[in-house]
């Protein structure tokens, strides 16, 4: 230690909120010795641990580094949101992308997947995994619409306090990534996203306050876009007043990569901890600091929620492992990978042909499939930006199915978007005919590093072309459509038997695939957003202007405001069963502030086969004195049946969840008014319904 500095830092007292920050490391002891550090580090060793030092990767990832003598360990930080970065050119296990997992609708399945991402990690030395992206999908052009879990707050907040509980209990701190309003690609170093105070609290954080408050999430990214006219990095009002403020936030603020910071005093005085990968501006700190521009006591604010993440996750007490690839790819994480790809394939569309479903297909009496598309036999696991993985052991559609169908089975597989004279007879011959398609890397992904935004939501051209050549030809058409969020299947959907939603499947979703398509399992997967019958349906996209509003309506909300109905509704999905609601009762008909309620549904398996179905619970407000959206999803749960069983759902809801946020204000308010709630199979869906009131 330095013994001629006479710098003393201020003592600090632990509050709830930093000793639940701190898990089951001694706090009090932890918050001692950093009082003691900040007091014996001077102003330039204080500053070199805010920020990164090299533009590339050092070891497996971007670092800011700690400092030796006193034992800080520093922070790796590598990405990401479907498991280790392909930045590390390492093969690690590629997950179906988040909105796939979104689609599962199964927060104990994505626990698992996020316990398996940060074990991968950490097998590359990584302690701060840069997930989860947990942005509202606004809208489905999005370039990164994949990355996150939804186009509704309540379930993107339940996958994501379940990604990051799961990452965090291997050891590894997640980051909860772009706070905030991040949700349109190409403009996103100069976009204005305008938004009021009530769609902000209601829209656009309710979810990342759960990440902090119920999830306690390690630290937090800052997005690269303006809110309200200041810069995500140097907004006081998100970070200061409500991340810190409102929510008790104890971990870091970090800057997003390519040009994120935009300043150094006004962004440590509004929130923002550390700037990455380098210090562009922050490097600047320790001269302001000689200049009396700000002082050594509010740099010391950031240096204590930074040493706070890295004592009380312990990584000065464990070693870093260099590289294990063993911990990769591991038999278990491939299972894991092909589970959830199973679980999130979204069944739109199966009508009868020769007098059964379409689906499943039956291997017993199937002689011929042929497979076609452009997604059929590549490698199609999603955005080639910073969420990029690279895999071994991808098992491709065409792969799957081969693999499934077996001996018997002739599987020909036609390439091309267009049918040539053998190709048309393979077609006209085939039992089944199943058409890969949709999007990819080069469609859709982040900006820069990335395609960005879609240009639309329709297929590509050729793709309806084949789709439309094989339905004239077959009256078994199965589309699977590949893709990050909604692709429009108006214009040709009437045309095909069945369509399949299969996302970005990850490694092993060329078997899972197989798996639903033959029946090995029931699709499960409900949509995490509604497909629009046209672009035109949804509030307008814009990634070009330099400010854009953001309205209190979007997707299912919006859709449902308007009265037009969606080619496929939020929360939809069918299976091979179909499922009855009955007795819907409520645990209390009057409710308060503070307390939960729960509404209780009997779902019964009316089919032959067994299965997994999601009630989701949304509500209405009646008769309050501002607006409210016709439905809002407040809670969701799942049960599996046997064929022909039935059993008591319970679906548990916050009565703060119906409170709306009062800008007048600045507060929630929970009137005292009734409130529908209505269980049902998706959005759309008429479902049970009952009251609730509130006092
Ligand atoms: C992305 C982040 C990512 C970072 C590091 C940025 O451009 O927006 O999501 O974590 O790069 O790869």
């Amino acid at each position: 230690m330095d013994s001629s500095r006479s710098y003393v830092a201020e003592a600090f007292s632990p509050t709830a909120a930093t000793r639940a920050y701190c898990g089951a490391a001694d706090a009090d002891a932890i918050e001692a010795r950093i009082t003691a550090l900040l007091s014996a580090l001077t102003p330039a060793e204080k500053v070199d641990l805010m920020h990164g030092h090299t533009l590339g990767l050092v070891e497996h990832t971007w670092e800011v580094p700690g400092n030796e003598a006193h034992r800080i360990p520093g922070l790796h930080m590598l990405d990401g949101p479907r498991g280790l970065s392909a930045f590390t050119q390492g093969e690690a296990t590629a997950f179906p992308v988040a909105m796939m997992r979104g689609a599962t609708w199964d927060p104990s399945l994505e626990r698992r997947v996020g316990e398996a991402i940060a074990e991968e990690v950490r097998s590359v030395g990584v302690d701060v995994l840069l997930a989860p992206t947990m942005n509202i999908l606004r809208h489905p052009r999005w370039g990164r619409a994949q990355e996150t879990y939804s186009e509704d707050t309540h379930h993107l907040g339940s996958m994501a306090v379940a990604f990051i509980e799961g990452v965090q209990s291997r050891g590894v701190l997640a980051s909860a990534k772009h706070f905030a309003a991040n949700s349109i690609e190409d403009s996103r170093h100069r976009v204005d996203v305008r938004v009021d105070e009530r769609t902000l609290r209601e829209v656009y954080l309710p979810h990342f306050r759960r990440a902090v408050v119920d999830a306690r999430v390690a630290s937090v990214m800052s997005a690269y876009n303006k809110v309200n006219g200041d810069w995500s990095d140097q907004s006081a009002h998100l970070l200061r007043d409500v991340l810190r403020g409102e929510w008790g936030f104890a971990g870091f603020v970090e800057s997003d990569w390519i040009l994120g910071t935009h300043g150094d005093v006004e962004s440590v005085r509004a929130g923002l901890d550390i700037e990455m990968p380098i210090g562009l501006h922050f490097e600047r700190l320790t001269s302001r600091i000689e200049q009396g521009e700000i002082s050594e006591r509010e740099i010391d604010v950031s240096l204590r929620r930074i040493l706070r993440a890295q004592l009380c996750y312990g990584l000065d007490a464990r070693a870093r492992v260099a590289d294990d690839p063993t911990r990769r790819l591991t038999p278990e994480h491939l299972s894991l990978a092909r589970e959830v790809a199973r679980r999130g394939m979204v069944l739109l569309r199966n009508e009868a042909s020769r007098g059964a479903p379409a689906l499943p297909l039956d291997a017993a009496t199937l002689r011929r499939l042929v497979v076609l598309g452009r997604n059929a036999d590549v490698e199609n696991l999603g955005d080639h930006g910073s969420s990029n993985v690279r895999s071994a052991q991808v098992v491709t559609a065409l792969e799957g199915l081969r693999a499934r169908a077996g001996a018997g089975i002739t599987v020909t597989h036609l390439s091309g978007d267009a049918l040539d004279e053998a190709g048309q007879r393979a077609v006209r011959e085939a039992d089944a005919v199943v058409v890969v398609t949709g999007l990819q890397a080069g469609d859709e992904g982040e900006a820069e590093v990335g395609a960005g935004d879609r240009e639309g939501l329709e297929l590509p051209s050729g793709e309806v072309g084949l789709i439309r050549a094989a339905a004239a030809l077959n009256e078994r058409v199965v589309v699977v459509l590949e893709g990050g969020a909604a692709i429009l299947t108006r214009g040709w959907r009437d045309e095909v038997e069945a369509v399949v939603m299969a996302f970005y499947p990850g490694a092993q979703g060329g078997s899972a695939l197989a798996e639903v398509l033959f029946g090995d399992a029931a699709p499960s997967g409900r949509l995490p957003f509604s497909i629009p019958e046209r672009e035109a349906d949804l509030p307008g996209f814009d990634n070009r202007s330099d400010a854009v509003t953001y309205g209190y309506f979007h997707g299912y909300r919006h859709l449902a405001r308007e009265g037009v109905p969606a080619a496929h509704a939020f929360g939809s999905g069918l299976s091979y069963t179909t499922f009855a609601y009955s007795e819907l009762a409520l645990s209390a008909t009057t409710v308060r502030a503070g307390q939960s309620f729960t509404a209780s549904v009997t779902v019964t398996n009316r089919g032959a086969v067994r299965a997994i179905e999601t009630p989701q619970l949304y509500v209405t407000a009646r008769g309050s004195r501002v607006e409210r959206s016709p439905r809002d999803l407040r809670s969701f749960a799942q049960v599996e049946l046997a064929p022909g069983a039935s059993a008591r759902v319970t679906l548990t809801v916050r009565v703060d969840d119906l409170a709306y946020w009062d800008a007048a204000t600045s507060a929630w308010v929970l009137e005292p008014i009734a409130y529908d709630v209505i269980v049902a199979p998706d959005a759309a869906a008429e479902g049970l319904r009952t009251t609730v009131r509130a006092e």
